[in-house]
């Protein structure tokens, strides 16, 4: 039998690629000789904006800053839960001055933005689930990062190493299908991953944790599969992610695919260009 699954209508916060470029390598997928479509990743972007706001999402957008090629993605600037903004400080030179334009956005939107003293690279390696936080670190996100924002929260930080550098934020190796008990799923929270992007140790806690997740295959992951936002009914997926898709339909979920494949050139997807708000 079929479970029906039921959407809840979310709140992201994008920021638009007019800027985007791959000027440096700070993960394996970013080669700066190969040149990047600005005019096709611009309509990839916005066919994303309109498939969050066809389903009922608001979007809000910060402006792009000249100069910050890797700013699209918004998921990396902060992490926000209960309205509290648990801002970013990113371990790459070349992306630190982000963090102040969103801060800035933040700040004019009538929240305070608690800055990390450590590395923390928001949503990229900090996924609420509803009930606690899953904490990815091994490249980016430091352990001492996830010590300070259980303590800012007040929520459960559930630390999870990541060994392969392609997978260097666990964005790019998980996400969460559904919130739980609070979107009405009668069991816990449910999530999609990819195994072999964790160390042994990580890889069972979540196998304890979630049980029954949904597993994604390498292909799935080098897809960005993983890279995806879930409403609940919809998950907005990269259309490449074909096994993981038919996996996720299995289990009542509606796939809709957007292609983001410029922002692969980058090392991103639909979730790295993604922030959530969570008010
Ligand atoms: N070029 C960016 C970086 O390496 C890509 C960030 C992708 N964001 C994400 N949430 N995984 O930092």
């Amino acid at each position: 039998m079929t479970v029906s699954r039921v959407p809840r209508s979310r709140r992201f916060l994008v920021c638009d690629p007019r800027h985007f470029a791959v000027q440096y390598a700070i993960n394996p997928w970013m080669h700066p000789d190969t040149p990047v479509d600005v005019d096709l990743a611009r309509d990839q972007w916005q066919a994303l904006i309109r498939a969050y706001r066809a389903h009922g999402h608001t979007v809000d957008t910060v402006e792009p800053v000249p100069g910050l090629p890797d700013m699209v993605f918004a998921a990396n600037s902060a992490v926000v839960v209960d309205g509290r903004v648990f801002g970013s400080l990113f371990h790459a030179p070349q992306r630190r001055p982000e963090s102040v334009h969103y801060d800035t956005w933040f700040k004019a939107a009538g929240y305070d933005v608690h800055r990390p003293e450590s590395v923390c690279e928001g949503e990229g390696d900090l996924v609420w689930t509803g009930r606690y936080l899953l904490a990815g670190t091994g490249f980016r996100t430091t352990r001492e990062a996830h010590r300070e924002a259980q303590e800012f929260f007040g929520h459960p930080v559930i630390g999870l190493t990541l060994v392969d550098p392609h997978f260097y934020h666990l964005d790019t190796a998980l996400f969460v299908l559904d919130g739980g008990p609070a979107e009405g799923v009668a069991d816990i929270a449910n999530i999609a991953y990819y195994p072999e992007a964790f160390s042994p140790g990580s890889r069972e806690v979540l196998a304890r944790l979630y049980p029954d997740a949904v597993l994604a295959t390498r292909e799935d992951a080098l897809a960005f599969g993983l890279n995806s936002v879930s409403d609940g009914r919809h998950v907005f997926i990269a259309p490449r992610a074909e096994a993981l898709a038919a996996r996720l339909a299995d289990r009542g979920y509606v796939p809709v695919p957007v292609d983001l494949s410029e922002f692969q050139k980058a090392g991103g997807g639909i979730k790295c260009c993604t922030q959530e708000i969570r008010s």
